[in-house]
């Protein structure tokens, strides 16, 4: 089925809902893995909203991505103990790398995200690779896990 196909689909279950635009988002990530361009035409035309709307409800939550995931989901946690133990310095290695905090890198290799908190404080910087966790992170072990080499 096309994209289109898809998102009338999944708006048609949800139409009579009220608020339904958030839910209808949630299942067409769920669906295809990511909120495409392509998508929000579609959902503008289906609950009569302007498509401005519609982009500005997707850019708004960072839960919904416009492009496909990377191979491996890189998370760093940026909340208070992490950032104590220097998290910064892994988010200022991401950087150095090319890659930004909620981007995929160009190959597809890494989508690397921030959290808050991913109950690993003692234990900082934590990072969580395809969920699963890693503590003490520092910026060698987080080119590896970027790359992939470190699993
Ligand atoms: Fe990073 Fe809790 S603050 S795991």
């Amino acid at each position: 089925p096309t994209v289109e196909q898809v998102v009338r689909k999944i708006a048609a279950a949800h139409r009579e809902q009220r608020g339904a635009l958030l839910p209808i988002l949630h299942a067409v990530q769920a669906e295809l893995g990511h909120v495409p361009k392509e998508a929000v035409p579609v959902l503008a035309d289906e609950l009569n909203l302007s498509r401005a709307d519609v982009h500005g409800v997707v850019s708004f939550y960072h839960d919904f991505r416009a492009e496909p995931a990377g191979h491996r989901t890189v998370r760093v946690c940026r909340a208070e103990a992490c950032q104590a133990q220097g998290a910064g310095y892994l988010v200022e290695y991401v950087r150095q790398m090319g890659l930004t905090l909620g981007g995929t890198a160009e190959d597809g290799s890494v989508t690397v995200e921030q959290v808050f908190c991913l109950g690993n404080c003692a234990l900082g910087p934590a990072v969580e690779v395809d969920g699963r966790l890693h503590g003490r992170v520092d910026t060698e072990r987080l080119g590896a896990l970027l790359h992939g080499t470190d699993q």
